[in-house]
């Protein structure tokens, strides 16, 4: 069995975090690195994430989360954020990066930047914020790979009331708006979830072969 398999087998979404271990500094700057990572369709990586410790703000976000402790709990709080909009002003942003960090000029990224202009053109508000949404996903799923590869516990999270987050949060004004909130830490020697054999279907059930 793989090390990622074992880790995978080892993470699960844990319920009662110990409230008295912290993650180090290297720790929290290895999985903020790991969401840096994280792939996107056309790499334009539409969302930004929030690292929340302030006790007294987590008290106010666990209370419209269906006071789920976690929030409150667990070492860090993290909101992936995702992007309502996104005009050529962020394209652009992201060609001049692009160009910049391969020492390639933005002439040359021309095509590249009208594709993802149309592509963008090409959807309704609607449309786009479901898509950066979906983005923002993607880095939700490298932070518990990454964290589960650390031995760091997580729990990903979508119970909580959005617009309130936002509101606590100061996004309600902002082109970004909360996807999902991870909790990071480690988990409390009580957790009963954490004995609990994982429920997965059976590879039959889930994949077929053409
Ligand atoms: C997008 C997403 C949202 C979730 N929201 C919550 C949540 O709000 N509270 C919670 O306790 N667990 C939440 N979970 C955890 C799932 O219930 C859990 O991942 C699933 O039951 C599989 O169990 P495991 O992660 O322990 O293997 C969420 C999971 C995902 C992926």
């Amino acid at each position: 069995m793989t090390k990622i398999i074992d880790a995978l087998n080892w993470r699960y979404a844990t319920k009662k975090f110990d409230a008295t271990k912290k993650l180090t500094d290297v720790q929290l700057k290895d999985l903020l690195e790991a969401l840096r990572l994280t792939p996107t369709s056309y790499g334009l990586q539409p969302y930004k994430f929030i690292v929340i410790t302030d006790p007294a703000l987590r008290e106010k976000m666990k209370a419209v989360s269906w006071n789920q402790v976690q929030i409150t709990d667990a070492s860090h709080l993290i909101a992936i954020c995702s992007m309502k909009s996104m005009d050529p002003t962020y394209v652009d942003l992201f060609i001049a990066d692009i160009a910049k960090t391969r020492s390639i000029s933005t002439d040359s990224l021309k095509d590249y930047r009208d594709m993802m202009l149309g592509s963008i053109a090409g959807q309704t508000p609607e449309g786009l914020s479901d898509w950066t949404k979906r983005q923002s996903y993607i880095a939700l799923g490298t932070l518990l790979v990454a964290a589960a590869d650390m031995k760091i516990d997580a729990c990903p999270m979508e119970g909580f009331d959005g617009s309130k987050i936002d509101e606590l949060l100061g996004l309600t004004t902002t082109n970004f708006r909360v996807a999902s909130l991870c909790p990071i830490g480690f988990r409390a020697s009580d957790d009963a979830m954490a004995s609990m054999k994982k429920v997965r279907f059976p590879l039959e059930l889930l994949v077929e072969y053409k």
